[in-house]
């Protein structure tokens, strides 16, 4: 889906960010030295399996993480050149909603089934634009035809149970979009949809994307939705990141064994039939990890360094980023300390693009 032109300036650059949860079994470093980039019109894929820090991630961005048992224990989160960890709660209810919006995949726990879509629709456009009479109810029909849905000023006096499951999935998209925010965040739950919902799903976040430029931070443990929908990816694995870099780059040539895993369990059409490919072993807990590489033990590559030292980040293509010491044989130059491929290497220009 990339195009060079749609794609623009940073909007959003993560740094080094940490979040641990205290808990009774010790620190749980649920998000451990993150650093990524997001440009305008552009999709970023969040990857990795169950528990890797994922919703984590996404609840640090938006100041969510629920405190206690988490805290932001460091780094920066730069909004347009702002750190908005830095920000106050109020100037952070200006953010939410407004310049960041998350969109849940299932829209039936998105909306509220006692109010009409009009008010739904509507909220975030009066906090945050204080539209009122009129010009709100102007606004919330243009959203509607935004996300295409037929007859708008009609459907606005709809509750959510009147509506298809496609149309409420456009409404959750209408909202989102509301404000015209920098950055919209899509969590993909855990509980499987079926395939036609998924890809309506997909498709209107493509939608969205091509009317109003945001920059979409795509979250999914599934390596096959990745490749249809983002242009770059960072892949997760306890905490940390492991590999980042364009899509196609990633997909073709993963320099990370955990990335190289997640793309082999993908299926293939010619093998529905046959049993899937899982990953081997389990992930590890999140308060006692190693101080050394922590998919050292479902490594099929590991050797000893491996179990004595994290791998900083190799820089081993364009852009390509990898947490593995199997680069350091092959010559790949180190670009960040370990704690994951963290590196504030955001391009400063807007027209770069990765393909
Ligand atoms: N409130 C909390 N208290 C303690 N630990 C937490 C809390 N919320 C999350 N965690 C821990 O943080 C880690 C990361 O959780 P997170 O929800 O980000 O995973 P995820 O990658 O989104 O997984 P999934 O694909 O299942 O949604 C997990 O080990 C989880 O147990
Ligand atoms: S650092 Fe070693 S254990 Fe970790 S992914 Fe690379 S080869 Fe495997
Ligand atoms: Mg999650």
């Amino acid at each position: 889906m990339t195009s060079a032109s749609r794609i623009g300036e940073v909007v959003l650059e993560v740094q080094d960010l940490r979040t641990y949860f205290v808990t009774k079994w010790g620190v749980v470093k649920a998000v451990d030295g993150l650093s990524f980039y997001l440009r305008k019109g552009e999709t970023l894929g969040i990857v990795g399996e169950s528990g890797s820090g994922k919703s984590v991630t996404a609840l640090s961005i938006t100041r969510l993480v629920p405190s206690p048992p988490g805290h932001i224990v460091g780094g920066q989160v730069k909004l347009m050149g702002e750190d908005i960890l830095q920000f106050n709660e109020r100037e952070m209810v200006k953010v939410r909603g407004n310049r960041i919006a998350m969109v849940l995949q299932d829209p039936m726990t998105a909306l509220n089934p006692v109010f009409d879509i009009e008010n739904q629709v509507g909220e975030a456009l009066k906090i945050h634009k204080h539209l009122r009479g009129q010009t709100l109810k102007d606004s919330v029909v243009d959203m509607l035809r935004k996300v295409r849905i037929p007859a708008p000023e009609i459907r606005i006096r709809d509750y959510p149970h009147q509506l298809s499951g496609g149309m409420r999935q456009r409404v959750v998209g209408a909202i989102g979009i509301s404000c015209d925010p920098e950055v919209l965040i899509a969590d993909e739950p855990t509980t499987s949809l079926d395939a036609t919902i998924q890809a309506q799903y997909l498709r209107l976040l493509r939608d969205l994307q091509e009317e109003t430029g945001v920059g979409i931070i795509f979250i999914t443990h599934d390596f096959g939705i990745v490749a249809k929908m983002c242009d770059r990816v960072a892949v997760m694995y306890a905490g940390k990141i492991v590999e980042q870099g364009n899509v196609r780059q990633i997909f073709n040539n993963p320099s990370h064994p955990y990335t190289e895993a997640l793309i082999t369990a993908v299926p293939k059409m010619e093998e529905k039939a046959k049993r899937l490919y899982a990953i081997p072993g389990q992930p590890p807990v999140l308060w006692d990890l190693p101080n050394a590489c922590a998919f050292a033990p479902r490594c099929p590559y590991a050797f000893d360094k491996c179990h004595e030292e994290y791998p900083p980040v190799f820089e081993v293509g364009d852009g390509q980023l990898s947490a593995c010491w199997l680069r350091e044989g092959e010559g790949a130059k180190p670009v960040a300390a370990g704690g994951g491929a963290s590196t504030s290497a955001a391009p400063t220009t807007t027209t770069e693009a990765d393909d």
